[in-house]
């Protein structure tokens, strides 16, 4: 009788685990391309509050700096950062560092990299995906190479 309670409880216990195995990995990669797609976002925002007037809309480049999304010319994100935190002032580029933190950087870094993969249409990136609404990481794209 003992026995019996304790198998019915542990086929309980792998049924659960079975169950719960089964939703992690869908959830899991749900809340991963929700993050990129945030960091996107609001890569975008800060891009178009303050680097936009040089390096142009959609980061396509401008007349007083480069285009950013050269596929040739991708920076990894440890020299973005330090670009961006201290700026190049001699050649017309400031430091951020005062206004923006590394999370903002990186999330412009995100937004960039998302523009120089092409896996990002120019425009805003809450009317650029499926019916005009948000748009969708490409699956198995991170942002991160
Ligand atoms: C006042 C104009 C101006 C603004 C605003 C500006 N930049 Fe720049 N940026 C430049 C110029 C000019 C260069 C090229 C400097 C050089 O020749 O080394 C540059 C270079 C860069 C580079 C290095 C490119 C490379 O391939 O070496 C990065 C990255 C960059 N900017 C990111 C940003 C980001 C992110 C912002 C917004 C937070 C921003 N810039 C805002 C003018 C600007």
């Amino acid at each position: 009788m003992r026995l019996r309670i304790l198998q019915s409880a542990l086929l309980t216990l792998a049924a659960m685990i079975g169950v719960s195995a089964l939703c992690t990995s869908p959830t899991a990669a749900a809340q991963g391309s929700a993050d990129i797609y945030k960091d996107v976002y609001n890569g975008w925002k800060w891009w178009h509050v303050y680097c936009y007037r040089c390096h142009g809309q959609d980061a396509v480049g401008g007349a007083l700096a480069p285009n950013l999304i050269d596929p040739n010319e991708k920076l990894p994100l440890k020299d973005f950062l330090i670009i961006v935190r201290n700026g190049n002032p001699e050649k017309g580029m400031q430091a951020w560092d005062k206004l923006l933190d590394d999370k903002q950087i990186g999330q412009l870094f995100t937004y960039v990299r998302a523009r120089a993969d092409k896996v990002l249409p120019p425009g805003r990136p809450d009317e650029v995906g499926p019916k005009k609404g948000p748009w969708i990481p490409p699956q198995g794209w991170t942002g991160q190479k």
